[in-house]
């Protein structure tokens, strides 16, 4: 399998080329995948979205640090948060997300003397999006309308790839191989309706409770495949203290799956579920009910947006 990635580089690379690198598995494989091959003459582009979890940009700094990978970090958090304001259908902020995602990658390009971009597009990713002639089910923010606008040639290595696979390329590499899966469009599809800083802020501490709680108590492959919070802007009754509260609601989501395509809720403890639900509501202000999420997918999604 990596034998077929880095003869695919090699084959489809004749000069310089540019990679958006977003800190999951499958960028993070094609980043180090492409310094194998390509070395500098492959740029790795990481924009930090605002829309991410803590931790997540100086992740990806050591990714680039230990593996000698031409990278770069812009922080177009601003830019992201801004073009969102207002926005709460989801699939007008996914395109919202892609499009500023695609300008500001495109004066990066513009500016780089790149033909080629290298895109870490996996299967379930094109099929999801309507490939195959299904129906389009959530518009997957990396496939579709960067090449085309900017005169790139397009190499995606790991289009035939499934997720496990990916997985296994990632340990073979030395990465991390139990990433969790995490969307483009970041924690914006994990908030319902408009994405504030609040709401961003909030979410994020609630996203590193379930991560923190979950990291301590299961080994990594005792792990679910994906773990986290959802906001939920619904406002309820409660009681902090002796004092009536009114807050919004937090959801955890944690399911086992194989490759994304399918997955059903993890049983998790009981006692670990109290644990994130009292840290949770104690611990961040403007919350005060917590809800575990026990929907399969099919029918529901992975991500609630
Ligand atoms: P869904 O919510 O469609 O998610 O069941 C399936 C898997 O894909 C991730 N996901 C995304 N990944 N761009 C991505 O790269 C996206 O726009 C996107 N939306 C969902 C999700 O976290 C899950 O692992």
């Amino acid at each position: 399998m990596m034998d077929d990635v880095l003869r695919n580089i090699r084959e489809n690379l004749d000069g310089k080329g540019i990679l958006a690198c977003s800190g999951g598995t499958d960028s993070s494989v094609l980043a180090v995948a492409s310094a194998m091959v390509a070395g500098d003459n492959v740029k790795t582009i990481f924009i930090d979205t605002g829309l991410l979890r803590i931790g997540e940009r100086e992740r990806v700094q050591k990714l680039f640090d230990d593996f000698h990978i031409n990278g770069q970090i812009v922080d177009a958090s601003d830019q992201f948060i801004a073009n969102l304001r207002g926005v709460t259908d989801p699939e007008r902020k996914r395109k919202v997300i892609g499009e500023t995602f695609i300008r500001i990658f495109e004066d990066l390009a513009t500016g780089s003397d790149a033909k080629y971009l290298l895109q870490g597009t996996i299967a379930p990713d094109w099929i999801e999006s309507g490939g195959k002639n299904r129906d389009a089910i959530k518009s997957h923010h990396n496939v579709g309308g960067l090449p085309e606008k900017m005169n790139l040639k397009l190499i995606e290595p790991l289009r035939d790839l499934y997720k496990d696979e990916v997985r296994q390329l990632s340990s073979e590499m030395g990465l991390d191989q139990y990433l969790q899966p995490f969307p483009g469009p970041g924690l914006a599809v994990r908030i319902i309706g408009e994405v504030t800083r609040d709401r961003l802020d909030r979410l994020r501490r609630a996203t590193r409770i379930v991560e923190e709680i979950v990291e301590g108590k299961y080994a990594p492959e005792d792990r679910p495949w994906q773990y986290f919070a959802v906001y939920v802007p619904v406002k309820t009754t409660g009681v902090h203290g002796d004092k009536r509260s009114y807050g919004d609601t937090i959801a955890i989501r944690a399911v086992n799956s194989l490759d994304a395509m399918t997955a059903t809720f993890s049983r998790i403890d009981w006692e670990i579920i109290e644990e994130m639900s009292v840290r949770i509501s104690n611990e961040i202000e403007g919350i005060n009910r917590v809800v575990y999420d026990v929907t399969h997918k099919p029918p529901g999604t992975i991500e609630w947006e």
